[in-house]
């Protein structure tokens, strides 16, 4: 991990790879940052002049690289574009950091002077957060790895250091979660998914308990016992809890969708829609990687950090097309597709934190197909019995700098997943799945609980890099969790 401080050096006497400043758009081309400037003076004006001619337009995260041959002590100027400067804030520079991180991977030594001409003061938490991001490798199972050669980031102005801090916590948090879903679904399963949160719970100062396959049968966790049925690999619920220092009147859940693989059962996917499936435990990364961030931020709230994990797999055991589980807390759910396994597993998790009366709840998963069809790659689909706790929810969502996008939860629609046999039927037609999956989870809410539900499937992993986000697993929704339990706790 590279070193971060704040430096009060100069941009042209620093000494370093690369330093980066910013450039903002305007109708006549890109203008120049007050530190941009002071670069282009040094280069007698050849900065400006070489940029006119190129494609640089400093839209957010357009990175540029130009070499100084020797004019200033640092050897490359990299002007990053924050877009337009009466729009820019916290998390245009967080982009622009992560994006010119992701081409300095090479360099060892980096200043950065990006949130120098930005007023919004959490613009150096920003950067800290995007630099941390963008320079993010996967490299475990890499011969020759690559790895990222940035050694140390130096940030201009000499920032608060507990800003750096902060944007060390939110990155390492999220990396986490970028790790724990890239980690192939042989080494990461229910048990070592178990594992490695209580290893977290232990550096965090979390409390810590794992149900294993005897206590879910015996507790009456039917939901994960059916779908971990046809798995070599046997299902785990986890609870991680965090105590504030003073007591607090409010204890929130945050829920993971764990499933390890996704083959999709007896209903099995098809090759290609299998390839990426141990992803497909991306909301349980995310808890997991918010809570590891609690224990560093102490927010004045009790954060329970619930996962259902169980791997979706076929064999004889296998549960079928047509099976009645009993979940947590006695409701049933009849199962018509096997591969809509992901709200079976949920609807025991919901059920236990709403028999805890926990003052609202956050679920995360990788939930639908339907909701990238709905929304794209990059946004996430945000649904809540309760407005206030949706808008909370936008909000922090907002200040993390992810995208969700508020969807409906049609009451009408409730009855296309009546069940003739149980309470409820797993799916129906395909039309408005994300919708249909989500009045699903609804279900078992119960007690009044404010609940939002967070459908990732489309950011939780990425086809191409963009911003701070790296191809593969993207560790989506941890910042957002970590801002609503902040918020919270104020
Ligand atoms: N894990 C998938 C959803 C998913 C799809 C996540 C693509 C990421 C990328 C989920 O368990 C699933 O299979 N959902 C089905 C539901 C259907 C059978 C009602 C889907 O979306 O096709
Ligand atoms: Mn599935
Ligand atoms: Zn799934």
């Amino acid at each position: 991990m590279p070193q971060v401080l704040a430096s009060a050096e100069a941009v042209d006497s620093v000494s370093v790879d690369a330093i980066v400043v910013a450039a903002f758009k305007s109708s006549n081309g890109p203008t120049l940052s007050a530190d941009a400037k002071v670069l282009d003076d040094a280069l007698g004006g050849q900065l400006s002049e070489h940029l006119a001619h190129t494609a640089f337009k400093a839209k957010v995260a357009d990175v540029a690289l130009v070499p100084t041959l020797g004019r200033v002590p640092a050897r490359t100027i990299v002007v990053a574009g924050l877009g337009d400067r009466n729009e820019v804030g916290r998390n245009e520079v967080m982009r622009a950091a992560g994006s010119a991180a992701r081409r300095l991977t090479d360099r060892s030594t980096i200043a950065s002077a990006l949130h120098s001409d930005v007023s919004d003061e959490s613009a150096a938490d920003g950067s800290v957060e995007g630099f941390l991001l963008g320079s993010y490798k996967f490299t475990t199972y890499k011969s020759d790895p690559h790895p990222s050669k940035i050694e140390r980031i130096s940030l201009l102005g000499d920032p608060d250091n507990d800003l750096i801090d902060r944007g060390r916590t939110t990155a390492d948090a999220t990396k986490l979660a970028r790790d724990l879903t890239n980690e192939p679904a042989d080494t990461i399963y229910p048990e070592t998914l178990a594992e490695r949160a209580r290893e977290v719970a232990d550096v965090a100062g979390l409390e810590f308990e794992v149900l294993d396959e005897t206590e879910l049968t015996e507790r009456g966790f039917g939901g994960l016992i059916s779908v971990g049925k046809g798995s070599a690999r046997p299902p785990r619920f986890i609870v991680m809890r965090y105590k504030p220092d003073a007591k607090s009147d409010e204890t929130l859940a945050i829920i993971g969708k764990g499933i390890t693989f996704d083959s999709g059962g007896l209903s099995i996917k098809p090759a290609g829609s299998m390839e990426a499936m141990k992803t497909d435990m991306g909301g349980a990364a995310a808890v997991i990687g918010a809570m590891s961030a609690l224990g560093r931020l102490k927010p004045r709230v009790e954060v329970l950090g619930l996962i259902a994990a169980a791997e979706n797999m076929v064999s004889g055991e296998s549960i079928k097309p047509g099976d009645v589980i009993r979940h947590y807390g006695g409701g049933t759910s009849e199962v018509l597709n096997t591969d809509a396994e992901g709200r079976l597993v949920l609807a025991d998790a919901l059920a236990y934190a709403c028999e805890r009366k926990v003052d609202a709840i956050v679920n995360v998963a990788t939930l639908t197909g339907a909701i990238m069809v709905a929304l794209g790659p990059k946004a996430s689909g945000l649904f809540s019995n309760d407005d206030a706790l949706r808008d909370e929810v936008a909000s922090a969502a907002q200040r993390a700098g992810e995208r969700v996008w508020p969807m409906p939860l049609y009451d009408d629609y409730r009855s296309d997943i009546d069940s003739e046999i149980a309470d409820i039927k797993n799916t129906s037609s395909r039309w408005g799945g994300a919708i249909k999956a989500a009045l699903f989870l609804r279900n078992f809410v119960t007690k009044g609980v404010p609940w939002a539900h967070l459908d990732i499937a489309g950011p939780a992993r990425n086809d191409s890099a963009y911003d701070e986000v790296p191809k593969g697993g993207s560790g989506v929704a941890t910042r957002t969790l970590i801002a609503w339990i902040e918020g919270r706790a104020r």
